[in-house]
């Protein structure tokens, strides 16, 4: 369980890491960025806007109508020309903005920002073309090539919101967000390649496409050359993209208007469009990646292994880093193609100085063994990053002695899709870090962690992580649907945003984060809820009742865990019982992602329910941890969890691929 990883590392934990001299002595932000901030917490976002170019400046820093956020509000910019054109004028066309990598061995590109430019420029003339402007949603889905990275900002640079769907998200979770979202557009790739071979991406759209009957176009862009079917409904990138002039003058929009939209897991089964607009999740991106980082875009090498599709390759692998002028690495496919040690032979190539992953990864490193970094030269390393979940102490100091030779400040992110950027997270060349904490608010930002009363537990203590004044890339609202933001964020603790984390302040008032506290699960450092999951398997013809738990797992953080009821009688015998297991598990993979599929699926013949029917997910998070079983007076048949706990003895692990 994070939260005893948290508990535990609080009790044990006190060593403390000193900014590196060098780090501090040339740091791009020093302490007095939180004085400046508790000064005059608008004016500091103000100085930060200013790093960005804007057409027409701001009147009004903040107008703030709880839940209702517009920041620098009567402003103007072009998102896309921030990222790309700016740097351009400024002279820097020859720097490299992305060495691209794909998974093949020796398959890459270098693009520079003049480069980057012209290819944007194109890609924002072909969506006009196709009839896109800045009233459409554009869903996304691709692998990790440059073109994603080039649809996002062609979007962004015409108006038109985004909405990237992770490529490894199924046909019906594509259909889910094309629906919710009326988007017309869809800008997809035949496949691309992953695990070592080729992956196909556009029957999933072909399928979703059908679905959904409001699809106009679909750009297909040519990454693996394998067959495709084809209908008139379908363009190719290198047709209508390639045949583009790559001028094109960027207009002036809004610097509320809607950036993106990314779907994201709640605590019920429909996924939230969340609304991120410009101006202030711009500066938010920028300022943090520069910041947290320490960014010196004429000489380091940053390299985020965040896919697209989330949150993180958002705002730090297009929006921040190119906002701020970076030279990035980004990367096609899985940690261990052509070799466990991929990931370090290409920091090793490209000489990376700035590594942002996920304690998952860490873990799954920490697995295959020291052996495999130490073959290389990564001496280039300067600042390593964590986000996605809480990295548990033996983590961040394997992370820190093994990759970053004892020489690398490690920068634990703590933030949300819905927060749009960093929200806690330590600055490199000023705080003293703790293995294993996100240390504190960055400057600007206001946490407050508080009892379920929602009274402020003060300088030290445990409870529910609430942000208590609102941040320029807050997210503006949940797509088509007012009701459930107010509902999901503000309503728990009236006046106060609520993450849906717990944290805790410890005795010299450094904040860990404990997990989350609702029924989202994080796996992976990915959100998933256990209401998805469990429509998922009801879906199933054969399922009667589902309840699904998130449990410790060491690699992934939390693993999914399911028990099913079936309709009807399924044999009781080993093999019959695995067989239907495995059939769920594809049939989740299919409604959902293979992300969700369940570690262990335990049939039963019966759930544990309270008297009043609810289902006791607490007891059966103990039954999937192993646990010693909790109180169960209020069990309608205690039998019921007996049955279940000798089934879990006999399961095996039963560990899905
Ligand atoms: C968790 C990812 C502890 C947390 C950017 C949050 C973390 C959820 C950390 C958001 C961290 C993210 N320490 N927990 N450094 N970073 N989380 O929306 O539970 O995919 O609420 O955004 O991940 O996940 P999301």
């Amino acid at each position: 369980m994070t939260e005893q990883n948290g508990l535990d590392a609080l009790a044990t934990e006190s060593r403390r890491f000193e900014p590196p001299t060098e780090v501090a002595k040339s740091a791009n932000v020093t302490a007095d960025a939180y004085d400046d901030a508790w000064a005059d917490r608008l004016g500091f976002w103000e100085t930060q806007a200013r790093r960005l170019q804007w057409d027409k400046e701001w009147h009004t820093a903040l107008e703030w109508e709880p839940p209702f956020a517009k920041w620098f509000v009567g402003g103007q910019l072009n998102v896309a020309a921030n990222c790309v054109d700016r740097h351009v004028e400024a002279g820097k066309g020859d720097r490299v903005a992305l060495y691209w990598e794909g998974e093949p061995e020796g398959d890459r590109r270098v693009i520079t920002y003049a480069q980057l430019h012209a290819e944007v420029c194109k890609a924002a003339n072909a969506l006009t073309e196709l009839g896109v402007d800045a009233g459409n949603r554009v869903m996304i889905y691709l692998p990790m090539i440059p073109e994603a990275v080039i649809a996002m900002l062609a979007c962004a640079r015409i108006g038109a919101p985004h909405s990237v769907v992770f490529g490894g998200f199924s046909a019906q979770a594509l259909v889910d967000r094309i629906t919710d979202a009326e988007a017309r557009f869809v800008i997809t790739s035949d496949g691309g390649y992953r695990r070592g071979a080729a992956a196909a991406l556009k029957p999933a759209v072909d399928e979703a496409v059908e679905r959904s009957g409001i699809v106009e176009k679909v750009l297909v862009v040519r990454r693996t050359g394998q067959d495709v079917a084809w209908t008139d409904r379908d363009v190719w990138w290198h047709d209508v993209v390639g045949r583009q002039s790559d001028v094109h003058h960027p207009q002036s929009f809004d610097a509320e208007h809607p950036l993106f939209l990314l779907y994201t897991s709640g605590t019920t089964g429909k996924p939230k469009g969340i609304l991120h607009t410009s101006g202030g999740y711009l500066t938010q991106a920028a300022w943090t990646h520069w910041a947290v980082f320490d960014l010196k875009p004429e000489t380091d090498v940053y390299w985020c292994t965040a896919d697209i599709g989330w949150v993180t390759g958002h705002s730090y692998v297009t929006y921040g880093p190119l906002a701020n002028g970076a030279t990035q690495v980004m990367y096609e496919g899985t940690p261990d193609a052509g070799g466990k040690d991929r990931w370090w032979s290409i920091v090793e190539r490209y000489k990376v100085s700035l590594l942002y992953t996920a304690p998952t990864a860490i873990r799954t490193f920490m697995k295959w063994g020291e052996e495999l970094p130490a073959k290389h030269d990564m001496s280039s390393l300067r600042i390593l990053g964590s986000v996605g979940e809480p990295i548990n102490p033996e983590a961040w100091i394997w992370y820190r002695r093994v990759i970053g030779g004892d020489r690398c400040p490690i920068v634990d992110t703590w933030w949300q899709t819905e927060t749009g950027a960093m929200m806690i997270a330590p600055l490199p060349g000023v705080t003293s870090c703790k293995p294993g904490s996100a240390m504190g608010p960055l400057p600007g930002i206001e946490v407050d962690v508080v009892n379920g009363e929602g009274e402020s537990v003060g300088e030290v203590g445990g409870g529910y992580l609430t942000l208590n004044e609102p941040w320029p890339s807050m997210l503006r609202g949940i797509w088509g649907d007012e009701e459930r933001y107010r509902e999901t964020y503000w309503s728990k603790f009236p006046g106060r945003y609520f993450a849906g984390d717990g944290a805790k302040w410890d005795e010299e008032h450094v904040l860990w984060l404990l997990g989350r506290v609702d029924d989202v699960m994080n796996v992976s450092g990915h959100r998933i809820s256990t209401t998805e999951v469990e429509s998922a398997l009801v879906s199933h013809p054969s399922v009667a009742e589902a309840a699904v738990v998130g449990a410790y797992d060491a690699t992934t953080g939390q693993a999914i865990v399911a028990f099913v009821t079936p309709k009807g009688h399924v044999a009781d015998d080993v093999s019959s019982g695995e067989a239907f297991a495995q059939e769920l598990r594809n049939h989740v993979a299919k409604e959902i992602g293979p992300i969700a599929k369940p570690r262990q699926i335990l049939i039963t013949p019966e759930l544990p329910k309270t008297r009043s029917g609810k289902i006791m997910r607490r007891l059966l998070r103990d039954v999937a941890e192993h646990r010693e079983l909790g109180d169960v007076t209020t069990l309608a048949d205690p039998s019921v969890v007996n049955a279940i706990n000798e089934k879990m003895g006999t399961a095996g692990d039963g560990t899905e691929d």
